[in-house]
């Protein structure tokens, strides 16, 4: 089986002037998390499609599921966790309450706010969850990457060459995933936020996907602009 899974368990603290999360800000007439639901059932090879939501959303956004005309047998709604991994731990116990999980099951986690997800780039994760077991979407970095320890001057210009910016999907294997999390010691679980940099801490080879410069996170209201401006001039 192959499940998508969308994450959807924050609060969009960093997208001001709004009292709802910015997975329910409307794009185009509709939600913005309907739009990156529309995008993964338009996917066949998907055979379910969580939903990891707060849980002080939770009616609210079954509502909205139903209201746009996607509710069915193929989409699963859950509460989410208390950060993104607890969301995607709580999509991996209902599954597991709901069937058997074989050693070549596959989870396509996604966030709920990059809506301009395409079916090339789920289409990769799958092959290359397959193919490695885990997998990231990433783009060349761009720009050139500066560090700096502490904020105020430069420590290092590292070559760019090798550098990527992490998107999502990132997909596993559902039991590789698991055993990476079982694995985890408290401290590791309080400060590791990415499920893929979990997976090569454990040890395990995380291939890389190609992803696009417009399959961005809208997190901030500079984001939902532009995002507003793209589906304008479509
Ligand atoms: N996410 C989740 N469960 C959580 C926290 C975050 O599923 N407990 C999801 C978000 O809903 C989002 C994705 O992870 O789709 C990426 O996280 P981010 O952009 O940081 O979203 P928020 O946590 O909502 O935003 P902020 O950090 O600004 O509060």
């Amino acid at each position: 089986m192959i499940y998508g899974a969308i994450l959807a368990g924050g609060v969009g603290s960093r997208m001001q002037n709004t009292d709802i999360p910015k997975q329910f800000l409307e794009l185009d007439g509709k939600p913005i998390i309907i739009h990156t639901l529309e995008k993964m059932l338009m996917n066949d090879r998907l055979d379910v499609v969580y939903i990891g939501i707060n849980p002080s959303w939770l009616s609210f956004c079954e509502d909205l599921v139903k209201k746009n005309g996607c509710a069915s047998d193929r989409v699963r709604i859950v509460a989410g966790g208390a950060d993104r991994n607890g969301t995607i731990i709580n999509i991996i116990n209902d599954i597991k309450a709901h069937a058997t999980v074989t050693d070549e099951d596959i989870i396509v986690t996604h966030d709920a706010v990059r809506p301009f997800l395409t079916q090339r780039i789920i289409d990769d994760n799958i092959d290359a969850a397959i193919k490695h077991g885990a997998c990231d979407t990433v783009v060349k970095a761009s720009d050139t990457i500066v560090r700096s320890e502490g904020g105020d001057f430069i420590t290092e210009i590292p070559d760019r060459k090798p550098l990527y910016q992490g998107q999502t999907p990132q997909s596993f294997k559902i039991n590789l995933l698991q055993k990476c999390f079982d694995e985890m010691t408290e401290e590791e679980s309080a400060i590791l936020t990415d499920a893929c940099k979990i997976c090569v801490l454990k040890g395990y080879p995380v291939a890389l996907v190609e992803g696009e410069v417009l399959n961005f996170k809208i997190t901030t209201v500079g984001d939902y602009q532009m995002a507003r401006a793209m589906l304008l001039i479509k």
